[in-house]
C-alpha cells in the first residue's frame, strides 16, 4: 500500500469547514486505500505563543475531532507529533540542509509573521516549514493530503528530499502533494476572495464545526453572494456562489450541474436556506461524536499512545538511517 501522511494544528480549538473539506475528508477516504499516518502537530502549534493548559486541551480536542470525522485507529495511525521525538531530531538535520534565503521565501511565514510584526516572530515560526519537511520524510510518505495553502511546503519537502538523496545517497521518498482541485481552497463566506481561515476578518465568514448549529445556519444564510441572481458555478465571476456550490456538492455528493439545475430560477435565498440545513445536518452529529470522545479521555489517550508507538517504529528506522548517512558516530 502506498503511504500517506498529514497533520493538523491543534491551536484553534474547533476545526473549520476549510480544514474538513480541504484535508480531513480526504484523510478519511485515504485510510481505506493507503497506509495512512495522521497527526496533531503540537510542535508546530508552539511557533506562536500558547497557553499550556489550552494547548493540552486543544490537542485532545483535535484528536477527538479527527475521530469524529471518521478516522479509525484500526485503519490508520493517529498520533500526537510531540510523542514521537524523531520529528524534532530530523528537523534539525533538515534545518542544516536548508538555505536561509530558501526558508525566507515561504509565503506562510511572511503572512504569519506580518501579523505579529516580523521582529517579534519566533525563529520557530521561521523554520516551521522545515519541521513539516521532517514530518513527511520520516514516514517515507508517497502522498500528502492537504489544502492548496500547503503546496509550497510540499515543494520544499521534495527539494530537500532530493538534495539529501543527492548528497548522501538514496534515503527519502520524494512525496507528491495530494490536493483535490474542487476543495483545495474553501473561501470565507463574507469575503469569498480570501481562504476560510481562523484569522478571518470577521467571524461571520468562518464556519467552525463545533459552533452551535444555529449560529452556523445563520452564517450560511448570511453568506455574501453577488448582485446577480443566477445560481451558476463560475469561480472567477461568482466566487461567493461558487464556494457555496462547492460546499453543497461535497457535503451531499450532488453534482454541481445537478445543483445548478435544481436552483434554476429560484435565486440565492433558496440555495442558502437549503445549504444551511445541509451544513447543520453535518455539524450536529459531528459535535456529538466529538463530545463523546472527549467524555472518555482515558480511552482517547491510550489510543493516541498506541498510535505514537506505531508511528515511532517507522520514524526511528528512518532517523537512524539518516544519522548514519550524515556521518554521526553510532552510540554504542
Ligand atoms: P493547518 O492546521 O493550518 O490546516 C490543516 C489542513 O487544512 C487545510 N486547510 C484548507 N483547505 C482548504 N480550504 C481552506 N480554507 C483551508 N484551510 C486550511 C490545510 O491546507 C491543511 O491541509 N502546516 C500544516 C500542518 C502540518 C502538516 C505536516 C501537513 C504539519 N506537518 C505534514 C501535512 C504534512 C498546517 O498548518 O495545517
Amino acid at each position: 500500500r502506498p503511504r500517506v501522511l498529514s497533520g493538523i494544528q491543534p491551536t484553534a480549538g474547533s476545526f473549520h469547514l476549510g480544514n474538513y473539506l480541504g484535508a480531513v475528508r480526504q484523510w478519511v477516504a485515504l485510510q481505506e486505500t493507503h497506509d495512512a499516518f495522521y497527526m496533531v502537530v503540537d510542535l508546530h502549534a508552539i511557533t506562536v505563543p500558547q497557553d499550556p493548559r489550552e494547548l493540552r486541551a486543544n490537542t485532545r480536542l483535535a484528536a477527538a475531532q479527527l475521530l469524529a470525522a471518521g478516522l479509525d485507529p484500526d485503519r490508520c495511525t493517529l498520533f500526537v507529533q510531540s510523542h514521537v521525538p524523531e520529528h524534532a531530531q530530523l528537523a534539525w538535520i533538515m534545518n542544516c540542509l536548508t538555505g536561509f534565503g530558501e526558508a525566507g521565501r515561504m509565503t506562510q511565514f511572511k503572512d504569519k509573521s506580518a501579523k505579529q510584526g516580523a521582529e517579534r516572530a519566533s525563529v520557530g515560526l521561521f523554520t516551521y516549514p522545515i519541521l513539516q519537511v521532517a514530518d513527511i520524510l520520516l514516514y517515507q510518505a508517497h502522498e500528502v493530503p492537504v489544502g492548496e495553502d500547503q503546496r509550497q511546503h510540499i515543494e520544499l519537502t521534495r527539494d530537500l528530499a532530493e538534495r539529501f538523496n543527492g548528497r548522501f545517497g538514496e534515503t527519502f521518498t520524494v512525496p507528491e502533494p495530494y490536493i483535490l482541485k474542487e476543495t483545495a481552497k474553501i473561501f470565507d463566506l463574507q469575503e469569498p476572495s480570501a481562504k476560510m481561515s481562523k484569522s478571518a476578518s470577521t467571524p461571520k465568514g468562518l464556519i467552525n464545526l463545533l459552533d452551535e448549529p444555529k449560529t452556523t445556519a445563520k452564517k450560511v444564510r448570511g453568506a455574501v453572494t453577488d448582485t446577480d441572481t443566477v445560481v451558476r458555478y463560475d469561480p472567477a465571476a461568482k466566487p461567493g456562489v461558487s464556494n457555496l456550490l462547492t460546499i453543497y456538492s461535497t457535503l451531499t455528493g450532488a453534482g454541481i450541474a445537478e445543483l445548478e439545475e435544481k436552483y434554476a430560477g429560484k435565486g440565492y435565498g433558496a440555495l442558502k436556506t437549503d445549504l444551511s440545513e445541509v451544513v447543520v445536518d453535518f455539524v450536529t452529529p459531528f459535535r456529538e461524536r466529538t463530545q463523546s470522545y472527549l467524555d472518555d479521555p482515558e480511552t482517547l489517550d491510550s489510543l493516541l499512545a498506541k498510535g505514537a508507538e506505531k508511528a515511532r517504529a517507522v520514524a526511528a528506522e528512518t532517523l537512524s538511517r539518516t544519522y548514519e548517512r550524515v556521518g554521526f558516530l553510532p552510540a554504542k
